[in-house]
């Protein structure tokens, strides 16, 4: 087969890393990629915000299924034009992107199929939301309805904050749009994934991630320091409770609008005393989340993906061993705040690269022989063993190798579990 996966980034490099395990993998392009990508697959340039684009490099490279990584071309109707001319493509459609991309358009399906979230209201104007505010009192959660890749949420402990985070939205920090307020939940996060084919669902794993910049969660939220899976407060009756509660209503309610759901389905949870609430859906992979769930689940991915985007997944199953992975980020000093570029890495040579460690890239690319950083999360060192103290052991152990001045890491990832 030949296969095109879309997007540059560490949950990419771990897709191709996975899928060219495969034999059914023969050729396999990876567009735009970055350097590391480039040790696996063909790298492309492509716009793949361009649905003419894509479709047309699909044809001329004779391209028989695509995966589809970031929500971006997702919520541009990448999926559609592909699909529309008969290309077979792991992704959900513009329409079922915008569980991602809207959240009040989630919290109707939510209310629609009695799926557990936290309580909500909308406002498309900042006195009403002012004053919806002041009568629920500290902390609430403040979101700009659409998507700000992840920087459109403020969890406000007093009511002036939330005014404002509110004040922020309506002076068009994030374009033209609606706020959402919620209830604050309480509790303790965890991401579940889930394969959807539109009607049949099939778990794939569950992960935690490190959204804060510093040691201890201290500092500003970034796209994420460093992910683990599993995640043991997901234990397999919360996972039957989330399916049946959640996950299944969601995908029939989809279903039932006639914009069925395919793809993964990445459930951000809210988990307090044995009850799970669903914080947000995302319509890809996570991302590190990604590279954890693809050290665990090596080359069977693709037959997965492949079932889920041919509608089989009802025949599928996963084999799990039972181990653990854990990934941690590099990024660049100053991120998530302003950063230099281009500055070069070394030690990444030496690295070995195995089914239990493996230094995927995020942000980098060749310049003068040389491996550089070109953006904020620049690496993702992720290690996997029998126990997660093994996979935390390997993955600090590429960190500890990779001599990169200009970069820096979380030092405590997985501490929660470990
Ligand atoms: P979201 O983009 O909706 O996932 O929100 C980003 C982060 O904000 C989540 O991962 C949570 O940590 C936090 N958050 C969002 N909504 C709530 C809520 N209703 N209660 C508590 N925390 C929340
Ligand atoms: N790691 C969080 C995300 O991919 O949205």
């Amino acid at each position: 087969m030949n296969i095109l996966i879309l997007g540059g980034g560490g949950r990419e490099h771990a897709l191709a890393w996975a899928i060219r395990q495969n034999p059914k993998c023969d050729r396999l392009i990876v567009a735009p990629g970055n350097a590391g990508i480039a040790n696996v697959a063909e790298c492309a340039d492509l716009d793949i915000l361009s649905r003419a684009d894509v479709l047309e490099f699909a044809q001329e490279n004779a391209i028989d299924f695509v995966v589809i990584g970031p929500e971006a071309p997702l919520a541009a109707g990448v999926s559609d034009a592909l699909r529309d001319a008969g290309f077979l493509v792991f992704g959900p459609s513009q329409a079922a992107a915008q569980l991602e991309a809207s959240k009040a358009f989630t919290k109707e399906i939510c209310d629609a199929c009695g799926a557990p979230t936290a309580a909500w209201a909308r406002f498309t104007d900042a006195a009403s939301a002012r004053d919806y505010v002041t009568a629920q009192g500290g902390p609430i959660v403040v979101k700009a309805d659409g998507l700000a890749a992840g920087k459109g949420v403020t969890v406000a402990e007093t009511v002036a904050q939330a005014h404002e985070a509110i004040d922020a939205i309506f002076d068009g920090e994030f374009g033209e749009m609606s706020v959402v307020i919620e209830e604050f939940m309480a509790g303790e996060e965890a991401s579940f994934f889930i394969l959807c084919d539109g009607t049949d669902c099939l778990p794939i794993g569950t992960a935690q991630d490190h959204k804060r910049v510093g040691d201890g969660d201290t500092g500003p939220n970034t796209g994420g320091m460093g992910a683990y899976s599993p995640a043991p407060i997901l234990t397999e009756a919360l996972q039957d409770q989330v399916m049946a509660r959640i996950v299944r209503p969601t995908v029939a309610e989809m279903a039932a609008r006639g914009m069925p759901f395919q793809g993964v389905l990445y459930a951000g949870l809210m988990i307090d005393n044995g009850r799970a609430r669903l914080v947000e859906y995302n319509v890809r992979f996570g991302d590190p989340e990604c590279q954890v769930l693809m050290m665990r689940l090596g080359g069977q991915v693709l037959d997965l993906l492949l079932a889920c985007a041919e509608g089989r997944l009802a025949d599928m199953s996963v084999n799990w061993a039972d181990d653990h992975a854990l990934t941690v980020v590099m990024a660049s000093k100053g991120y998530p705040g302003s950063y230099r570029k281009g500055t070069p890495i070394s030690g990444l040579e030496g690295l070995s690269e195995t089914s239990f460690a493996m230094t995927f890239h995020a942000g980098t690319a060749t310049g003068n022989g040389q491996v550089i950083a070109t953006g904020g999360r620049v690496l993702a060192c992720t290690g996997r063993g029998a126990t997660l103290a093994e996979a935390h052991q390997r993955a600090y152990a590429q960190v500890d190798a990779i001599d990169w001045p200009e970069g820096f890491c979380r030092r405590d990832i997985g501490w929660r579990a470990l």
